[in-house]
């Protein structure tokens, strides 16, 4: 394994009253046995398809290592059209396995150019369409529901530009990566003839990556996608217990369901590697979308969830860590190491005459990030605030597999232990379709009439 989970931080041993005792974690004994079972007895079952793709994907994936090469030989450019849980994990993926200023390397530095489109602002949409040649560029959209008014609206300015510079060859700028079964989007395909990918069903947005969804990108980017699965399927097999201290991702889920329950609600992900700060983006959709409910599964009224926050170390150190180390006692703070970075820079020597600089003059620069992270650590600590550290061995596919299965495993546990449905996003959809009933789509006129009639803005209280 390349990952390893450290939380002496988050104990009363280490930061007192505020921590969490190993009694509290006997305690917890049932429910992280429940939780255990639960993901054992539904593996691949309902909405827990995601706990296969790591075994189940062989054919997918020749196929999709075919598709990449065909893609990286034929276009310049590959985008991704798509949003939430069908852009994040691409993104995180590049960012961490790609170079960081990727794009940017010579043509024979690099494969084709990588942008994803997660958003609908026009601004972002023309500086894509200013610095690519649509008849230069393939289109991977992604939408599970087929649906998404912001990808079917990507997908729609797209076509229409693609049908008026390439003619009839158009639909071979596309592929799209949908549910067999639902949507709009697969009945396009169908009648356009673009090649198309299925997100399996049982397999939700932000457990997505792992599928067509992360895999098709990250092979035209030339990734290690098999590694990356063989990492996600360690994770997995590591995880075979039901006793927390010899399940890492158990564990974790098991703490933090203690520190919701002491009332931290703030979850930061502060990576202390730029590879992963898209990881925290990507982790706070998972966690945020998941936890995040108003009833649990029995009925109840519970308003639950801890708010996921992104940092990045050191920058953050200079920004939010004043905060985290004397503000109030409601976060955990998780953040991520790497034990060997992929580059190093030594800082040269030439302040000899100023001790207060001198002292930096030799060492490398992963020494230094790394050095900050304990030192983070320590002052964290030291101020009794809970945080626990997250290390890899080093940034690659494999690691990159596990630790987005730790963190989806993390997530489906504390999810059970929370009595909640961990993959279901009402409050989202209840925003998807108040934008239908405001665009006057078919089939919401009732929405339409309960927007109208809800209390109207009062001038007074804008000024
Ligand atoms: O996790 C989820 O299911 C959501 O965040 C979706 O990923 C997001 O709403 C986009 O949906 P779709 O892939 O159907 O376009």
């Amino acid at each position: 394994m390349k990952l390893k989970f450290d939380f002496n931080n988050m104990m009363d041993a280490f930061i007192g009253d505020e921590g969490i005792s190993e009694k509290e974690i006997d305690g917890m004994r049932e429910a992280a046995k429940d939780a255990y079972s639960y993901l054992e007895k539904n593996r691949g079952k309902g909405w827990m398809g995601w706990t296969e793709l790591a075994y189940n994907q062989k054919d997918i994936v020749a196929d999709i290592i075919y598709t990449a090469a065909e893609v990286r030989a034929k276009f310049k450019n590959f985008v991704v059209l798509g949003i939430g849980g069908s852009a994040l994990g691409p993104m995180a993926v590049y960012n961490a396995l790609c170079h960081l200023r990727y794009n940017e390397l010579d043509a024979d530095k690099r494969g084709v150019k990588f942008y994803v489109e997660d958003n609908v602002d026009p601004e972002r949409m023309q500086s894509l369409l200013d610095v690519i040649d649509v008849k230069e560029t393939c289109f991977n959209v992604i939408t599970k529901s087929g649906a998404t008014s912001e990808t079917m609206s990507q997908y729609l300015i797209i076509t229409d530009l693609l049908k008026r510079k390439c003619g009839k060859d158009w639909a071979k700028h596309i592929i799209a990566t949908t549910s067999e079964s639902k949507g709009n989007l697969i009945k396009l395909a169908k009648e356009e003839g673009f090649k198309t990918y299925f997100i399996p069903d049982g397999v939700g947005g932000r457990f997505s990556e792992l599928c067509p969804v992360g895999l098709l990108p990250a092979a035209v980017l030339g990734i290690d996608i098999i590694g990356m699965l063989r990492g996600a399927a360690n994770m997995d097999n590591a995880a075979n217990s039901s006793d927390p201290y010899k399940n890492a991702p158990l564990m974790a889920a098991v703490l933090q369901y203690l520190a919701i329950k002491k009332g931290k609600n703030i979850s930061v992900m502060m990576p202390y590697a730029d590879s992963l700060k898209l990881m925290a983006d990507w982790y706070c959709q998972l966690w945020g979308e998941s936890l995040g409910k108003a009833a649990d599964l029995d009925g109840n009224t519970v308003h639950v969830g801890q708010t996921p926050v992104k940092a990045l170390g050191v920058t953050d150190q200079h920004s939010q860590v004043q905060l985290y180390t004397e503000g109030p006692f409601d976060k955990v703070i998780t953040m991520i190491g790497v034990e060997k970075f992929r580059k190093d820079v030594t800082i040269a020597q030439g302040a000899e005459q100023f001790p207060d600089v001198n002292f930096l003059c030799g060492h490398t620069m992963s020494e230094l990030i790394n050095t900050e992270r304990k030192a983070t650590e320590y002052a964290l600590t030291r101020s009794k605030h809970m945080n626990r550290t997250i290390l890899l061995e080093d940034v690659c596919a494999e690691s990159i597999g596990e630790l987005m299965m730790f963190f989806q495993l993390e997530t489906a546990y504390c999810g059970k232990m929370l009595n909640i449905d961990t993959f279901n996003q009402p409050g989202v959809e209840e925003g998807k379709n108040a934008t239908y009933a405001m665009f006057d789509r078919k089939g919401y006129e009732a929405k339409k009439a309960e927007l109208e009639s809800a209390k109207q803005k009062q001038a007074k209280y804008i000024i």
